[in-house]
């Protein structure tokens, strides 16, 4: 299959693209770099330089593209920011799917691609039962989680308002790095527990866990984590189900192991996998932080075939850490 990878220099864009190519599937790179890395894209895989909501560029890119499916990775997704500055999200997360959308519509006779999403269990908020099943009551607490939820609403209504054919894939926790190295988890600022804990573990830091009164097993937060490849193998997977669709279809999916580990646990897992011991102290709790999230998979198990191949604990901080050890002192945002 071809595909057009909006967000492909990204973390999880960047893993998609490799592991697709592993597969034998070829990928164009549409990204501004605003928060991603040149570094991150194959040097053989083509790349454009623009913005989402560049509608013209869009639209060149796709009407002449030949691809089997469109992939939209190209989002903000750091939840303090989205409270603090709303608009920088319904700007970028959901006028930009808006901007998508629209030319999809408009290519209809051009390009038969699907559209495969990236959501996120923020659209839950605070779960009203665990493991968290796809039709459970959505009340998210963000912006960030508010704008992927209006963008699911939207790639709904166009898919069966004008016969097209989506997939919105919930993620829980995504994280580890690709097995072959040169590629890795690089936000700025870094919110997410393992990239923190062992960045802090290497520089010899002490490591605050948010919180330890939440009523889990230990105290602490208990959430899913999903290897990057497995997320990247699934969305390949999503691909070749919607291309094999005939009319109208839109489904949402989540993406998770189904198992919750609290944060102490991956530290443990981390001091193992280092073979030292980490500092740490008890911070305050995150606002809004709910204190489990974990998915129900079968549907992607039943659906896409979902299967895992990296999630295990281990491995995951395995490959985190070979590229934390081997990154540069920081990519290049081009
Ligand atoms: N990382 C996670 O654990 C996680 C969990 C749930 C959902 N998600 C979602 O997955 C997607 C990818 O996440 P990530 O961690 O790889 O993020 P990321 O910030 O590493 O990658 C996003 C990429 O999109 C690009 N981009 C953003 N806005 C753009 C625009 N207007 N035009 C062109 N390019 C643009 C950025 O430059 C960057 O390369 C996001 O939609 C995010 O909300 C991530």
């Amino acid at each position: 299959m071809r595909f057009l990878v909006i967000g492909g220099a990204g973390y999880i864009g960047s893993h998609f693209i490799r592991e697709a190519k592993r597969q034998g599937h070829s990928s164009v790179v549409y990204d501004n770099l605003e928060r991603g890395f040149r570094e991150s894209i194959p040097s053989d895989v083509p790349f454009i330089k623009a913005d989402l909501l560049d509608s013209k560029t869009l639209e060149e890119t796709i009407k002449d593209g030949h691809f089997d499916a469109i992939y939209h990775f190209a989002a903000f997704a750091l939840v303090g920011e989205s409270v603090s500055q709303p608009e920088l999200y319904y700007e970028n997360n959901v006028e930009g799917v808006r901007v998508l959308l629209e030319a999809m519509r408009k290519l209809k006779t051009k390009s038969n691609a699907v559209l495969i999403f990236s959501s996120s269990c923020a659209v839950f908020g605070t779960p009203s039962k665990l493991p968290i099943s796809e039709e459970d009551p959505k009340k998210p607490q963000s912006p960030y989680g508010k704008s992927k939820l209006i963008d699911e609403w939207m790639i709904e209504d166009y898919c069966y308002a004008h016969g097209m054919r989506g997939m919105a894939l919930r993620y829980f926790n995504a994280c580890g790095a690709d097995k072959d190295g040169g590629i890795g988890e690089a936000h700025d600022p870094e919110t997410h527990l393992i990239p923190n804990v062992i960045k802090a573990a290497l520089a010899k830091e002490t490591v605050t866990i948010f919180g330890d009164d939440f009523e889990t097993l230990d105290g602490t937060c208990v959430r899913d984590y999903i290897h990057v490849t497995d997320l990247a193998d699934a969305h390949i997977k999503a691909a070749a189900y919607l291309c094999a669709q005939k009319g109208a279809i839109y489904d949402a999916i989540h993406l998770g192991t189904g198992n919750g580990y609290s944060n102490l646990q991956v530290v443990k897992v981390i001091e193992k996998v280092l073979g030292m011991m980490i500092e740490q102290r008890i911070g305050a709790r995150r606002a809004g932080d709910p204190a489990g999230l974990y998915a129900d998979n079968r549907k992607a198990k039943k659906i896409l075939g979902f299967t895992t191949r990296y999630s295990d604990l281990e491995t995951i901080i395995a490959t985190a850490l070979a590229w934390h050890q081997e990154a540069p002192e920081g990519y290049n945002r081009g």
